[in-house]
């Protein structure tokens, strides 16, 4: 099976933001990746809705949006409404985890549960066979263009073995520092979704780049 690609638009060029989105459009990317940052759980501020909404505008692939956010229970409508296909919330930010995830469901979205490099798999054994997706940070969230924390690989396995004895659905997303080096490892543990950003836009030739990271034997 080849694996579900997740350009990150955090690392495109945000003065043509239409063009980087035409881009993805006609790329084999099958998902936007959409990093929300508040300044609080996270220290840095990326864009909020109306950004989203504009690229919502010439979207037409679905979009994955990574809430990097406090409170998140306080805008997932919203999120929906902005156009948001799967909303994932980060377990360090969530008092309620179990009612958030219902919440985004209501909604429409798929729901999603991001995780700190530091956050054990295991915290998600009570609510795994719930979820559509989860989003392992293999870099600290705040920023894009930063180093791969090679203890992924390891937290891959477990959440696929936990995935497996909960007769969980759940999709494995990598989010951070994914390069058409380390593909194919996190393949072969397990990921089916790649978010790739700063590897993408910052080549000289991103349509190929996806081709290349969606088309690895
Ligand atoms: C980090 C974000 C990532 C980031 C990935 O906080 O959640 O999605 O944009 O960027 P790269 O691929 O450059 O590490
Ligand atoms: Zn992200």
């Amino acid at each position: 099976m080849k694996p579900i690609i997740a350009p990150s638009v955090l690392a495109s060029d945000f003065a043509n933001l239409q063009t980087e989105v035409e881009m993805l459009n006609e790329s084999q990317a099958d998902w936007l990746h959409i990093d929300i940052m508040d300044g609080r759980f996270v220290p840095n501020i990326s864009f909020g809705f109306p950004v989203l909404q504009a690229i919502q505008r010439h979207a037409k692939k679905p979009l994955d949006v990574h809430l990097m956010i406090v409170e998140p229970e306080l805008y997932i409508e919203q999120f929906r409404e902005a156009g948001a296909e799967i909303i994932s919330v980060h377990l360090e930010a969530c008092n309620h985890l179990h009612r958030t995830i219902q919440q985004i469901k209501t909604t429409g979205a798929k729901a999603g549960i991001a995780l700190n490099p530091h956050t054990s798999v295991q915290l998600l054994d009570d609510v795994i066979a719930d979820v559509d997706l989860v989003c392992l940070m293999s870099v600290n969230p705040g920023f894009g263009g930063q180093k791969f924390i090679e203890n992924t690989y390891r937290k891959i396995e477990a959440l696929k073995n936990l995935i497996i004895a909960r007769n969980s659905k759940a999709l494995i997303e990598i989010d951070g520092g994914v390069n058409q080096q380390n593909a194919p490892l996190l393949l072969e543990k397990g990921a089916d979704a790649l978010v790739a950003g700063s590897f993408v836009f910052n080549s000289t030739d991103p349509l190929q780049t996806i081709a290349n990271l969606k088309n690895q034997a």
